[in-house]
């Protein structure tokens, strides 16, 4: 049996702004539970702990090790429009995480070994339109030195778990590569399963949904 090992949420939900709720065009009640749900949502943002890590809202001084997951072969083998070489170019992509952090309060989180302080990887949930669908597209990438550790597992099981908490009427979509089977034994360790109806194309190609809808 999967052991999640989230201990707590430290801080909680940002604001989310009426007029997102607005946009949604979701027949009532549903649209209005949704309301109710982001009208109870605080403003702090999003910081989760696990057994042995901790997930908080990205800095641009992460960039440098971000940069390290990112310019590895390895790590892009499945997604190689992900590659990025340059700092430039990391510093631009967590500003690109942080206006959804600012906005929503949650997203791409960064994920640190609690017993060396070092960042391991990223991990996370954002927003996203899938077939006209908004979804909580939920994403995780570590660094090589340390799979096979259980992280991306355990990172990935908190996130999930707060979603389902926090945005309970929202559906997680994890969307995979169909050679990537890694990451799709991480997605069904979580309890997520193959949604061909959200299997959508992706920069590199068709991407495999799995959620916990089925
Ligand atoms: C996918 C990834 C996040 C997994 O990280 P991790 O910390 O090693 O994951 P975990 O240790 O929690 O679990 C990995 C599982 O996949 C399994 N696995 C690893 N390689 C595998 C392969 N080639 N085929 C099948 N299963 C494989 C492991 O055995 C483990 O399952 P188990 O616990 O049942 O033994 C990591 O490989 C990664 O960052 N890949 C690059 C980025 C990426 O592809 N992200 C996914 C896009 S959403």
């Amino acid at each position: 049996m999967l052991s999640v090992g989230v201990v707590s949420r430290v801080g909680s939900r940002s604001e989310f702004h009426a007029q997102n709720a607005d946009e949604w065009t979701l027949p009532e009640p549903l649209a209005r539970t949704r309301r109710e749900y982001i009208a109870e949502m605080t403003r702090q943002p999003v910081r989760l702990l696990t057994t042995r890590l901790s997930l908080r809202q990205p800095a641009q001084a992460d960039a440098e090790v971000i940069l390290q997951i990112l310019s590895n072969p390895s790590v892009v083998q499945h997604n190689p429009s992900d590659l990025v070489t340059e700092l430039e170019g990391v510093e631009a992509l967590v500003r690109h995480w942080l206006r959804h952090w600012e906005r929503y309060g949650f997203g791409n989180c960064c994920v640190f070994e609690e017993k060396t302080g070092r960042l391991v990887g990223n991990c996370g949930v954002r927003w996203m339109t899938i077939h006209s669908e908004r979804v909580l597209n939920l994403m995780f990438r570590f660094h090589p030195s340390t799979w096979g550790h259980g992280y991306a597992t355990e990172a990935a099981a908190a996130q999930l778990h707060w979603a389902q908490e926090s945005l309970p009427t929202e559906l997680v979509v994890a969307r995979i590569r169909p050679m990537n089977l890694a990451s799709q034994r991480v997605a069904a360790k979580i309890g997520l399963r193959r949604d061909p109806d959200f299997d959508d194309q992706g920069e590199d190609g068709v991407d495999w949904a799995f959620t916990c809808r089925l």
